[in-house]
Formats: C-alpha cells, sequence, structure tokens
C-alpha cells in the first residue's frame, strides 16, 4: 500500500470540474490580467489557461500554481488542447494581434477575425453552455463575428466593451471632483473606441445630473470644459500604449468584475457590447455597448437609457460606422 492509500480511505468519487470554472484563452498581457484579477478577487476557483505557444502557456500554469495557498486554493490548469475547457461557465477571449503605437483597434479587425475562425468553435465544442466574454480587439467587431461563429444565443456573447472606458471616466470625474470613483455615476456607450459616447444627460452624484448644476456640461462650448474628460477617455489607450506598449491592469480587472457578476449571478448593470439591433431606433446588426444587467445567464435586460439627441445621434453613427467594418470582413 502507498502513502496515499495509507493516509485516506475513499468515501466518494471527487467532482473534478468545479461549478464556476472560467476559461481564458490568450495568456498575454491582458489574458494573465484578467486570470490574476479573477483569482486575487475569488471570482473563481477554477481557472483554465489556453493558447498556442506552449512555453508561455506552461510558464503562466507554473507561476500561477505557485501561488495557489493565496488564492484560497484555486485549481489552475491551462494546455494547448481546448478539451481542457470543457464545462467553462465563462469563456474569455483575449488571444490576437494588439494594437501598434500609431494603430487604431479597428486596424486589428482581420488578423483577429481570422483567430477567432479557430477559437470560438472549440469553445463551444466542449462549454455548449457557456457564456462568452470577448475581449480582443476591436471589441464590438470581434463580438459579432464570436456570436455568429458560435451559434449562441445572443444573450450569451458580451464584449468587455466600454466597461473600461467607462471606468477610466469614473476615474476621471473623480479625479475632478475630489470623491471615489465609485460615487461618480457615468456611463460611456458605443464603440470601445474612437467614437464612444458620454452620456453626459445621466451623469450624477448621489442623483444630483451635474447637467442641472451647468447645462453645457460636456457640449463644446461650456466654458468649464469638462468635454474634455471623454477625450482623455479616448485618449487613454494610445497614451498607456505609448508609454508601457499595451494596456492590461485596468482592463483585467473590468473582465473580473463582468465575470464576477455572471459567475455570482448578481443583476449587476454594467456598460457591456451587447446586441443592440431594435434598441434607440438603430438598424443594424451590431455590437454596441450600453447598460446590461448581467447574471448567470449572460445579459437578462438593457437598460433603455434616457439620451439627448446628439447621444443618440452619435450612437446611431457608431453602429453605421461597425456595420461598415463588418461589411468588409470575411469569415
Ligand atoms: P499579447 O500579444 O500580449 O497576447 C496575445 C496572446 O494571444 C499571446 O499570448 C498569443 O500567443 C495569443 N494568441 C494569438 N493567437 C492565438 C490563437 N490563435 N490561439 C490562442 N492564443 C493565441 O496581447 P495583449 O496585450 O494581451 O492584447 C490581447 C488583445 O486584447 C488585443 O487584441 C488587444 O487589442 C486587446 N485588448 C482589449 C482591450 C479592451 O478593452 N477590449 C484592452 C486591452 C487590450
Ligand atoms: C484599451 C485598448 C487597448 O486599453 O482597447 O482601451
Amino acid at each position: 500500500m502507498g502513502t496515499k492509500e495509507a493516509l485516506f480511505t475513499n468515501v466518494s468519487i471527487p467532482v473534478r470540474s468545479s461549478g464556476n470554472k472560467v476559461t481564458v484563452v490568450g495568456v498575454g498581457q491582458v489574458g494573465m490580467a484578467c486570470a490574476f484579477s479573477i483569482l486575487t478577487q475569488h471570482v473563481s476557483s477554477h481557472v483554465c489557461l489556453i493558447d498556442c505557444v506552449e512555453d508561455k502557456l506552461k510558464g503562466e500554469l507554473l507561476d500561477l500554481q505557485h501561488g495557489s495557498s493565496f488564492v484560497k486554493n484555486a485549481k489552475v490548469e491551462a494546455s494547448t488542447d481546448y478539451a481542457i475547457s470543457a464545462g467553462s461557465k465563462v469563456c474569455i477571449v483575449t488571444a490576437g494581434a494588439r494594437q501598434r503605437e500609431g494603430e487604431t483597434r479597428l486596424d486589428l479587425v482581420q488578423r483577429n477575425t481570422d483567430i477567432m475562425k479557430f477559437i470560438i468553435p472549440q469553445l463551444v465544442k466542449y462549454s455548449p453552455d457557456t457564456i462568452l466574454v470577448i475581449v480582443s480587439n476591436p471589441v464590438d467587431i470581434l463580438t459579432h463575428v464570436a456570436w455568429k461563429l458560435s451559434g449562441l444565443p445572443k444573450h450569451r456573447v458580451i464584449g468587455s466593451g466600454t466597461n473600461l472606458d467607462s471606468s477610466r471616466f469614473r476615474f476621471l470625474l473623480s479625479q475632478r471632483l475630489g470623491v471615489a470613483p465609485t460615487s461618480c455615476h457615468g456611463y460611456i456607450i458605443g464603440e470601445h473606441g474612437d467614437s464612444s459616447v458620454a452620456v453626459w444627460s445621466g451623469v450624477n452624484i448621489a442623483g444630483v445630473r451635474l447637467r442641472e448644476l451647468n447645462p453645457k456640461m460636456g457640449s463644446a462650448n461650456d466654458a468649464e470644459n469638462w468635454s474634455q474628460l471623454h477625450q482623455q477617455v479616448i485618449d487613454s489607450a494610445y497614451e498607456v500604449i505609448k508609454l508601457k506598449g499595451y494596456t492590461s491592469w485596468a482592463i483585467g480587472l473590468s473582465v473580473s468584475h463582468i465575470v464576477g457578476a455572471i459567475i455570482r449571478n448578481t443583476g449587476n448593470i454594467q456598460a457591456v457590447s451587447v446586441h443592440v439591433k431594435g434598441l434607440h431606433d438603430i438598424e443594424q446588426d451590431v455590437f454596441l455597448s450600453l447598460p446590461a444587467v448581467l447574471g448567470e445567464e449572460g445579459v437578462t435586460d438593457v437598460v433603455n437609457q434616457i439620451l439627448s439627441v446628439e447621444e443618440k445621434g452619435k450612437l446611431q453613427s457608431s453602429a453605421k460606422l461597425m456595420a461598415e467594418v463588418q461589411d468588409g470582413l470575411r469569415f
């Protein structure tokens, strides 16, 4: 009899896959920030990593496993074989090329669409009931691509979208007003990119709409130039990429927040990229970010924000832009 056999009297067969398994495809800067955030925030006790570069994957696996005792004994697995993702409640896709200095997110579209063509069918094959959370850029387009490739219902295919932009916006509001970011209520909607829309009409602190105090807030002729905050949001990625070569920590925390709402079925309302055809009179078959209610089945509801004429027009322009890019895609 071996040591282990002598140590234990078996009582039952252990369950190998937890009820909160999360797969992350792509163990680059963003994928690892997502995995690390999910583990350290105890969003999941079972994280599975997939990538096509074996050594990097093995190295990231070992490096995370060595910290297991610090993340409540969470289980971390990794393989280049998608079979390891079987039974995932959520599959996060961060695989793909990232923009280099001087590139926009849209410049990545065909390269990353081609990558999705292999990844998405594999994930759905092993986890047909999963929720897909797409992060790779251009995220709104690739969320549409993932939806089409997956055959999943639209409420189970979500893009991280302007969840990150809204967090950047709340941080900048907090800096301007001297209060906590979570006390600054404001949404960036539409494209996670250069055509995003700041919903100035809804920005409020403790229910006080700032437009009540400054009716010109967010407009070009606002003496206080609040619209500069939205421009800073749009410029954020370019600024960070210029400084450190990529963005990672904020998007990792953003994705962990999204996944936490799904896994814990909280009903959190977050700006994420959802199928918007028919909302705000949008006619195109596209994904854009709106405040959505998140639970274990994915998106349960989308908030019908009361947008100004200008905000609605900008959102509809984003939809047209996404549709034009999608029309040029081969997949
Ligand atoms: P990275 O280059 O550090 O990592 C990409 C990873 O994907 C690499 O490990 C690579 O081996 C892997 N990969 C590539 N092709 C693959 C395939 N066919 N199957 C499996 N793995 C594959 O890039 P980084 O910085 O992690 O960015 C990843 C993506 O996330 C980029 O598209 C970037 O634009 C996007 N991103 C999105 C954000 C958002 O707010 N939605 C924010 C930041 C980045
Ligand atoms: C961002 C880019 C990379 O950090 O999508 O917003």
